[in-house]
C-alpha cells in the first residue's frame, strides 16, 4: 500500500520555480497562486520595465521571491535566453504556464451586420490571421520545447497551457449584436483548439518522463465590457456570471501545477460557468 498524503500536502509548492508568461490579467493570477502556494515565481512581460514592475507588485502582494524577464514569446531565442537565465540562477524549472496570448485584428467591420459572416472570414487579413496563430499556438510549442529537456533530467515538471472555451466551440452570434462588441476572429479559435490537441500530444510524449502537461480552458472573464454585452453572454453561462479576475482561476492553477494532479495528463480543464455544458 502506498503511504497516505494529506491534501496540503500535495498542493504545496514550497521551494518549485515557475515561469510564467504573459503576467497581466489571468497571467498574474496564475502567478499569484503559485507564489500563494510558496513557489519562487519568473513573471514575463515582452518589456523588461513592465516585467520588473508586475514582479514588484507580485512580491508585495504576496512576500514570495518572484523575478521579471522579458519575453517574446513567438521567438525561439527569447525563450532559450529566458530558459537558460532561470536554470542559471535557480538551477531548474518546475512548472511552466504558458498563459500569454492575443490576437490582431487590423480591418473591424464597423457592425457585427456588416459582416455576415460574423466570424470575420471575408474581412480577416492573413497577416492577422498569422499573427494570432503565432501569438497563441506557435508560443506554446516554443514554450514546451524550451522547457522540456531540463525538466526531463529532473524527471519531473508541470506545464499549464492555456486555451480557451473557444477552442472548444463556436461564437454563439446572440451575444454581439447591440453590445458594442464583435465576435472573436477564427483563427483565435483554430489556435486554441490546436492548443488543446497539442497538450494532449505533448502531454502523452512527456508523460513517461514525470512531466505533466494539461490545458486550462477559461470562459469570458468580466473586464469591464458594455453591459448589453455582459447581459447577453451571462444568460448563456449556467452560474450566471462571468468568471472573476483574481479569484475563478486560481484553483485550477493550483491543481494542475501541484502533485494534487498527479494522474491527470492531456486534460482540458474547462472553468467557464457551465456555458459549454448546455
Ligand atoms: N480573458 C478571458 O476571458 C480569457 C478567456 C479564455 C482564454 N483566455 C486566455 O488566457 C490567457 C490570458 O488571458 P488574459 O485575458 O489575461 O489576456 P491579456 O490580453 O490581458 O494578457 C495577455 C498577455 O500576453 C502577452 N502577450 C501577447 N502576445 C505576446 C507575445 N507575442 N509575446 C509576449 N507576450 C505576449 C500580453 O502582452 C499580455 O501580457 C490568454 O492566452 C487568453 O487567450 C482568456
Amino acid at each position: 500500500m502506498t503511504a497516505k498524503v494529506k491534501v496540503q500536502q500535495l498542493f504545496d509548492l514550497t521551494g518549485k520555480v515557475a515561469l510564467v508568461t504573459g503576467g497581466n490579467n489571468l497571467g498574474y493570477d496564475a502567478a499569484e497562486t503559485l507564489a500563494e502556494l510558496g513557489a519562487i515565481v519568473v513573471i514575463t512581460r515582452r518589456e523588461q520595465e513592465a516585467a520588473a514592475r508586475t514582479a514588484a507588485q507580485l512580491a508585495q502582494e504576496t512576500g514570495a521571491e518572484v523575478a521579471g524577464a522579458a519575453l517574446e514569446v513567438t521567438d525561439e531565442a527569447s525563450w532559450k535566453a529566458v530558459v537558460e537565465d532561470i536554470v542559471a540562477k535557480y538551477g531548474r524549472i518546475d512548472i511552466l504556464i504558458n498563459n500569454a496570448g492575443g490576437r490582431k485584428v487590423s480591418v473591424i467591420p464597423e457592425t457585427v451586420e456588416d459582416d455576415p459572416s460574423f466570424e470575420f472570414l471575408e474581412t480577416r487579413l492573413l497577416e492577422d490571421w498569422k499573427y494570432t496563430m503565432d501569438a497563441n499556438l506557435t508560443s506554446v510549442f516554443l514554450g514546451c520545447r524550451t522547457v522540456a529537456p531540463h525538466m526531463k533530467g529532473a524527471r519531473s515538471g508541470k506545464i499549464i497551457n492555456m486555451a480557451s472555451i473557444d477552442g472548444i466551440v463556436g461564437r454563439d452570434l446572440r451575444i454581439y449584436p447591440g453590445s458594442g462588441l464583435s465576435p472573436t476572429v477564427p483563427d483565435y479559435l483554430a489556435s486554441k483548439a490546436g492548443v488543446i490537441n497539442l497538450t494532449k500530444g505533448i502531454g502523452v510524449s512527456l508523460a513517461p518522463f514525470g512531466i505533466y502537461v494539461n490545458a486550462i480552458s477559461p470562459g469570458g472573464f468580466y473586464r469591464e465590457q458594455p453591459d448589453k454585452f455582459v447581459e447577453n453572454y451571462t444568460r448563456l453561462v449556467p452560474l450566471g456570471r462571468m468568471g472573476r479576475d483574481r479569484i475563478d482561476l486560481k484553483g485550477s492553477i493550483a491543481y494542475l501545477a501541484s502533485s494534487a494532479s498527479d494522474y491527470t495528463v492531456g486534460h482540458n480543464l474547462v472553468i467557464d460557468g457551465g456555458l459549454t455544458s448546455w
